[in-house]
């Protein structure tokens, strides 16, 4: 048993799927605990895709130090969807074996946790870090990147207030989350947001109306900010033409975009990041492997990668409507 503890002599890293704010503090945490166990930490450039093509390279902790408040992942991250290939993977495997490494921590989303699944299963010794801004791993209450993005979004929503206050409008914001309504709940309830939409609670356009028009017009509330998901609209404009010819208010509508998925990462963010980048080292030291790390409850927990990936998404809709309520004051 011991041998088989003592197994693991390097350690290699990638980022993998969307870059997250927080992925650059992780990787200088799993080289500093890699080194601290004494193992030797290696970094895999531009994800899966880096893995197969061998840009594999001795971790320096000068190099790693200096990332640990910055944005984006200085590895660099790629979608790779030839990694669904098993002949691809196997070449993966080949890449690690010439340099006679013997476990992988890769910090992504969950696509990027099946890839780790798979490599568990022929021999590698894996562990998946949450890393995407979307929140959308519910094995972890908070992802590595979350934070900052919400951050990001708060402090451009308070920026739109300001504007929308001052020429009584109604401005729709679209925030990122992919399918996850994470962002727009957090962010919508920080700034006070009128009406908060996601894929929970898809609304129809005349009963965005009916909201604009009890606010502004028989409230006189002086601005309506609405936070709403990608993807749950087609057209956000066109909505915001209808809201406007029907209600009579001002408005417009304003897509965050790729503003959310960088910046410095937050001390929050960097904590996360930094407690689950050493359990990662901790739990291949003692022999585990095919594991998804998460904080849940305010506590280190590691599940099996399938397992991880079956936990049910977490329900908004009661916070949506409660919020929704408090809003529409009477
Ligand atoms: P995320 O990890 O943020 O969900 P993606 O879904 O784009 O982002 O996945 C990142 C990468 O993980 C993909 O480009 C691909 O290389 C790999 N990947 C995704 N799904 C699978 C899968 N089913 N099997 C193997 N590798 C996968
Ligand atoms: O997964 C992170 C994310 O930013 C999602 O919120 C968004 O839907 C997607 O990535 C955008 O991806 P890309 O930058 O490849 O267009």
């Amino acid at each position: 048993m011991i041998m088989e503890k003592n197994a693991i002599k390097r350690v290699a890293i990638l980022t993998s799927g969307g870059d997250a704010p927080g992925m650059n503090s992780s990787i200088r945490a799993i080289v500093k605990a890699a080194r601290w166990k004494g193992l030797e930490p290696y970094l895999v450039y531009e994800g899966y895709k880096g893995l197969v093509e061998g840009d594999i390279r001795p971790a320096s902790d000068i190099e790693v130090d200096r990332y640990i408040n910055q944005g984006g992942t200085f590895i660099y991250s790629a979608r790779f969807p030839e990694f669904k290939e098993e002949k691809v993977r196997l070449k993966a495997k080949e890449q690690l074996d010439k340099k006679q490494i013997q476990a992988l921590i890769v910090i992504g989303g969950d696509g990027s946790y099946h890839g780790a699944q798979l490599l568990h299963t022929i021999g590698i010794k894996t562990i998946g870090l949450p890393g995407t801004i979307d929140n959308d791993i519910s094995s972890s209450d908070y992802t590595i990147g979350f934070f900052t993005a919400l951050e990001s979004i708060v402090s451009n929503i308070d920026r739109i207030r300001d504007t929308a206050r001052s020429h009584h409008r109604c401005i729709l914001v679209e925030v990122m989350g992919r399918y996850a309504g994470d962002l727009a709940v957090y962010s919508g309830i920080a700034t006070g947001a009128e009406l908060i939409i996601t894929a929970e609670n898809k609304m129809a356009i005349e009963d965005i109306v009916k909201v604009v028009d009890h606010q502004m017009n028989k409230l006189k509330k002086d601005s309506v900010i609405i936070i709403v998901t990608e993807h749950v609209y087609e057209n956000l404009k066109e909505i915001a033409q209808k809201i406007q010819t029907e209600t009579n208010v001002d408005t417009r509508e304003s897509i965050l975009g790729h503003l959310q998925r960088g910046g410095t990462p937050t001390g929050m963010e960097r904590y996360v990041a930094a407690q689950m980048s050493t359990y990662a080292i901790e739990l291949l030291c003692d022999g585990q492997s095919g594991l998804a790390i998460g904080l849940v409850n305010n506590k280190l927990q590691a599940l099996p990668i399938l397992e991880a990936l079956a936990q049910p998404r977490p329900k908004y809709i009661e916070l949506i409507n409660k919020y929704a309520k408090i809003n529409q004051e009477k």
